[in-house]
């Protein structure tokens, strides 16, 4: 069954903690919470201090999506605060080994993340130190985008590996295009606008995990 992992960049701002729990209530997977440094991306959101918070009030694995260009500045902050799975980029400039090691070591999902552009040979020597790679979906920054189509070839390509970690997407998922990922080999679903914005959440929730896996 495909996990909805909502991304809390596109909750009310000003309720987090109600609409936290509306998302769990509604049957959801993981919580994703999308960091951003205003540099790595032109966009600027949330630090360890809301994901500590988080683990005080929610039991939904705490999924951490680092964009930035200097992961390792916070990495064990975020460790600390209660992350349940890291994600940072291949794009960084610095060697992203140690990174997951580190977070692995911590006993925390490593996962490493790739933008639309980035070939999927960009992560094929790191893939045996992941537990989750990301497919970004649309360029990262800003929820509410179009999904980029192009990149269900990448999903697929990572699927035909044999891949044994969660294959992730991000960015643009909706109700009528969510199948389509799952056929090419999709497990987790980060999803903000389409759940955030349901006006019947947990019909959505039910009607999402419903979607058939791919025949092996
Ligand atoms: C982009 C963000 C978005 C967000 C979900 O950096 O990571 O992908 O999580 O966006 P929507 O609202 O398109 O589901
Ligand atoms: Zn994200």
């Amino acid at each position: 069954m495909i996990k909805l992992a909502p991304s809390i960049l596109a909750a009310d701002p000003l309720n987090l903690e109600r609409e936290v729990l509306r998302v769990e209530q509604s049957g959801c997977d993981w919580l994703h919470i999308d960091v951003m440094d205003a540099h790595f991306v032109p966009n600027l959101a949330y630090g360890p201090d809301v994901v500590r918070s988080l683990k005080r009030v929610t039991r939904l694995p705490l999924d951490v999506h680092l964009m930035m260009d200097h992961p390792e500045r916070l990495l064990e902050t975020f460790l600390d605060a209660g992350a349940d799975g890291v994600t940072i980029h291949a794009e960084i400039d610095h060697p992203v080994s140690p990174l997951l090691r580190r977070i692995r070591e911590r006993g925390v999902r490593a996962g490493l993340a790739l933008k639309p552009a980035t070939p999927m040979d960009a992560v094929v020597p790191f893939l045996h130190e992941t537990d989750l790679i990301l497919c970004m979906t649309v360029e990262p920054g800003f929820g509410g985008q179009k999904l980029d189509t192009r990149v269900l070839d990448k999903i697929q390509m990572l699927h035909h590996t044999g891949y044994h970690g969660e294959i992730q997407a991000d960015g643009g998922i909706r109700e009528d295009n969510l199948a389509s990922l799952i056929n090419r080999g999709l497990t987790v679903a980060v999803m903000g606008t389409a759940l955030f914005h349901s006006d019947d959440l947990p019909a959505l929730v039910s009607r999402l995990h419903a979607l058939k896996e791919i025949s092996q």
